[in-house]
């Protein structure tokens, strides 16, 4: 009998023999169209990394109701950011019997025993916003361009400050997310594509001189990890000085930002806020770039995100072909890993309105 599993490395090479321009275009907003239908039905596996951000809740929210209305059932889990946690959860669903798995991960390398477990349960997995690395036990990768995200964040930056104008010289510092989280590389990579050619120049300086990835990597995304890096940077080397933008990855490690430049004094009419980057659209920063504090964040909507993966599991468990647009680009250690990436969308108060308000992510009442 021909497996779940060998029957998809199938279709993934067909896939990529099929991948033709307009399957590989990112023009697309509303992900896979193909519903495959869902005659199996079953239960599916759903492991989310923490409830301590509201994206999170939203993510598993959608891939919830998008699988239920699809005629499965569902069971979802969160590991509260620890990655042994998430283990144990994720063996739990196996013992449970699901048919598929979507996992966001919340440490890349630490699934590759459970997800053997899953292989040979003949579970197939996608990978939910974070790629999975070092295993080839991973079928499908939902997510969004992660470099294109900390290009919108740099050229925002570079495009406030009127870098191109012939402005500057200007002080900036950096953030990076977790180093357990795959995205981070490819956020920081995508700015730094950006900001360096700047700093090559002199009109962007990282006055702390921290310009590397790992010097500025926040373990799993936390704000006050990220607010007390901010307090030495500024206590250890601005003195009269003054930072003019701080890239941030992440809306979480804004506001720990945010926090920091306050209770230096920043914030005033004669000592403004910099430009502070973020992502995700969370509420609190929404609120904050209304009131002027946080100036960007990049939006990404989880609805859509949760559509493609849900399709993707459908499709996998109709022994068809889930709609993939990027075949070359994740590379996890093991294989390249076929990937669906929808597009980040800059928003700041310019904006907010017509994108998320209009777009229906959140009613106008909830940013009062
Ligand atoms: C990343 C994700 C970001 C942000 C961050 C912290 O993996 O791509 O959008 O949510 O985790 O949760």
């Amino acid at each position: 009998m021909r497996t779940r599993r060998a029957a998809l490395s199938a279709i993934a090479s067909a896939a990529c023999l099929a991948l033709t321009l307009t399957a590989c275009g990112q023009d697309s907003e509303g992900g896979s169209e193909e519903n495959a239908g869902s005659s199996e039905g079953g239960t599916i596996g759903i492991a989310m990394p923490t409830k301590s951000s509201e994206r999170w809740i939203a993510d598993g929210d959608n891939v919830k109701k998008d699988l239920e209305s699809k005629g499965y059932e569902t069971k979802l889990v969160y590991g509260e950011d620890d990655p042994d946690q998430q283990v144990s959860q994720i063996e739990n669903l196996i013992t449970q019997g699901v048919k598929a798995l979507i996992v966001a991960a919340i440490d890349n390398k630490s699934l590759n025993n459970v997800l053997q477990q899953a292989a040979d349960a003949d579970i197939p997995v996608i990978a939910y916003d974070r790629l999975i690395l070092g295993t080839e036990n991973v079928d499908y990768y939902a997510s969004f361009d992660n470099e294109k995200v900390g290009q919108l964040q740099a050229t925002y930056i570079v495009d406030q400050l009127g870098l191109e104008d012939g402005k500057g010289p200007f002080n900036i510092e950096l953030f990076a997310g977790s180093n357990d989280d795959n995205n981070t590389k490819y956020f920081f990579n995508g700015a730094m594509s950006v900001l360096q050619p700047y700093i090559d120049s002199g009109d962007l300086v990282v006055k702390s001189g921290q310009t590397d990835m790992t010097q500025a990597t926040t373990l799993r995304w936390d704000g006050a990890t990220a607010q007390k890096r901010m307090e030495d940077i500024l206590t250890s080397t601005y003195g009269s000085a003054r930072v003019d933008a701080v890239l941030s990855p992440y809306d979480g490690i804004s506001i720990g930002i945010l926090a920091a430049l306050k209770s230096d004094g920043y914030g005033s009419a004669d000592k403004p806020l910099p430009v502070v980057t973020g992502q995700d659209a969370e509420l609190a920063s929404v609120k904050s770039i209304i009131a002027d504090e946080q100036s960007e964040t990049v939006y990404k909507d989880t609805r859509e995100l949760a559509k493609v993966a849900s399709n993707m599991v459908d499709a996998v468990l109709n022994d068809k072909e889930p709609e993939v647009n990027d075949t070359k680009t994740y590379d996890n250690g093991s294989k390249v890993v076929p990937a669906y990436l929808l597009e980040p969308v800059n928003v700041d108060k310019s904006n907010y309105e017509k994108v998320l308000v209009d777009g229906g992510y959140y009613t106008a009442d909830q940013l009062k």
